[in-house]
């Protein structure tokens, strides 16, 4: 999967996608990373690229020249004019995304929508913004990564690349998986517990020493749903539950007792 970020501060990325995971997906040949500074498709001497923004207020805006002279020249786009029809969506199939606070909400199931294509392109926003004709007649999607407001959209992008990298197959491992983890399965993740058996009088649950598959598979699904149960009861509502899940679940209520000597992990 190959990734397009078009961003006025390529340096930031160094570091973040050069370690661990991401960096070992990139010498795989699993993703592959291009920055593509803005400033470098502006015009003129002082290559400029923001303004005022019209009708007044502080800060300044991103300019809509350098940033679709960048995309459309990297994706090999034909530039589109406002007296030319809108393309048809599947003419062009790369998503080209806005990061943007105002965009849909990044979560897992996005991440899993974007790991599906072939090559994406993160356009990444500073200061107040970008022009709005950026939004409106460039990109295909907005997303942003939660309720706050960031300084800009490079940090959004590189937490999207490491999210959809962890996806691809390959990326983790062949001992690893993202098949248990939080939210992939519409639960949280269950409690992790490595050696020591015993630290500081701390012992690890004695059914993940048994070496009993069944039976650790069993206590890590029940601990997942106490988790969710207690931490974001909302996820249950739409999480796929068996029988075996809901008599648990019900089991729960039922006997709070029960919840506590789970909560400790017995
Ligand atoms: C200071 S923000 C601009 C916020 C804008 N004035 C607004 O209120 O919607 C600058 C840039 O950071 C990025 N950004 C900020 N918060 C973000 C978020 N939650 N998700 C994704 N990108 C974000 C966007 O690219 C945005 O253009």
């Amino acid at each position: 999967m190959h990734f397009d970020i078009f961003t006025l501060f390529p340096a930031m990325f160094a570091g973040p996608l050069d370690d661990s995971i991401v960096m070992r997906a990139r010498e795989a040949g699993i993703i592959s990373l291009a920055l593509h500074n803005i400033r470098d498709y502006a015009e003129g001497k002082h290559a400029i690229t923001d303004d005022y923004p019209y009708g007044g207020g502080g800060g300044m805006v991103m300019k809509p020249e350098p940033i679709f002279r960048a995309v459309e020249s990297v994706l090999a786009l034909a530039p589109r004019w406002a007296d030319q029809p809108a393309a048809a969506p599947a003419s062009q199939p790369i998503p080209i995304i806005l990061l943007t606070p105002q965009g849909r909400r990044f979560d897992q199931s996005v991440a899993l929508e974007l790991a599906d294509h072939p090559r994406i392109a993160l356009i990444c926003g500073r200061y107040e913004g970008v022009d709005e004709r950026v939004r409106r007649h460039l990109c295909t999607d907005q997303i942003s990564i939660g309720d706050f407001v960031l300084s800009g959209g490079e940090l959004a992008a590189m937490l999207i690349v490491d999210a959809v990298t962890r996806l691809l197959p390959g990326a983790l491992g062949a001992e690893q998986g993202a098949a248990d983890d939080s939210h992939a399965t519409g639960l949280l993740e269950y409690p992790h517990y490595t050696r020591p058996p015993d630290f500081r009088g701390w012992g690890a649950p004695e059914i993940l020493l048994s070496g009993h598959h069944a039976n650790v598979q069993r206590w890590r699904r029940q601990q997942a749903l106490l988790r969710t149960a207690q931490r974001r009861p909302d996820m249950l509502e739409t999480a796929w539950l068996t029988d075996a899940d809901l008599a648990f679940l019900a089991r729960l209520e039922q006997e709070p007792e029960l919840a506590e000597r789970y909560q400790a992990g017995l």
